[in-house]
């Protein structure tokens, strides 16, 4: 990925206040943190399809997303000294939960017209935390489980497991939604302050 950032909103402006420092870190956290889910996830899909095909990896999906997402998102805050909360949002999701806030809409909608590069993270920031969103384009693989040509068992399977399933139907190419990191700025600004008072 690179190391681009666009300052989309500042509510809270903290990350305005920082220093050069201060704000080259919370780029970090959010690059390594988009970085390791990104991963997580798609090794999670390769190996299920792989090994099991399509169904299955849909019923594991089904059965494990949420497990995934909440370990990492564990697991990155221990490693990162800072509360992190990562999800997937889209307004044409599979699971109710994907479903964006209000916020959240409007940056998503903001993406999908600009076609917001993959490579890019947008920032927002509110008062109690600064969110980074990641860009997903359809890929080729993704047809299999989100495109209009769907085989039956994927059809049957999804039927049984997303009974309010809007993502299907889906192009190469189409925005499909976002990565969002949330970060905690309670515990991000105690992390700066430790890091400061350690020089
Ligand atoms: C094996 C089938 C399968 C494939 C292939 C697949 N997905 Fe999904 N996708 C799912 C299922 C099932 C969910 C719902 C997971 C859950 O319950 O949180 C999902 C959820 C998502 C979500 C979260 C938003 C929502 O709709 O709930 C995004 C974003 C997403 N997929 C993007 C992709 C992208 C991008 C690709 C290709 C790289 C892809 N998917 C490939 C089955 C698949």
């Amino acid at each position: 990925m690179r190391k681009a950032f666009l300052i989309f909103t500042a509510c809270g402006l903290l990350f305005a206040q920082m220093n050069e420092k201060e704000q080259n870190i919370i780029r970090e956290i959010a690059l390594q943190s988009h970085k390791e889910y990104a991963h997580v996830l798609r090794n999670a899909l390769k190996t299920k399809l792989q090994k099991e095909g399509e169904a299955k990896a849909i019923e594991y999906c089904y059965n494990n997303a949420n497990a995934l997402t909440m370990d990492t998102s564990a697991k990155l805050s221990r490693k990162l000294k800072v509360r992190i909360k990562l999800k997937r949002v889209s307004f044409k999701n599979r699971n109710p939960y994907n479903y964006p806030n209000l916020n959240e809409y409007k940056i998503l909608k903001r993406m999908e017209k600009e076609k917001t590069d993959e490579n890019y993270l947008i920032m927002a920031e509110y008062p109690r935390k600064i969110q980074t969103f990641q860009a997903l384009y359809v890929k080729k693989v993704c047809l299999k489980c989100h495109g209009s040509n769907l085989k039956d068992t994927v059809r049957k399977t999804l039927k049984k497991y997303y009974s309010h399933d809007k993502a299907i139907n889906y192009k190469e190419g189409d925005f499909r939604g976002a990565i969002v990191v949330t970060i905690d700025k309670k515990s991000l600004k105690k992390h700066l302050n430790k890091l400061s008072q350690n020089q």
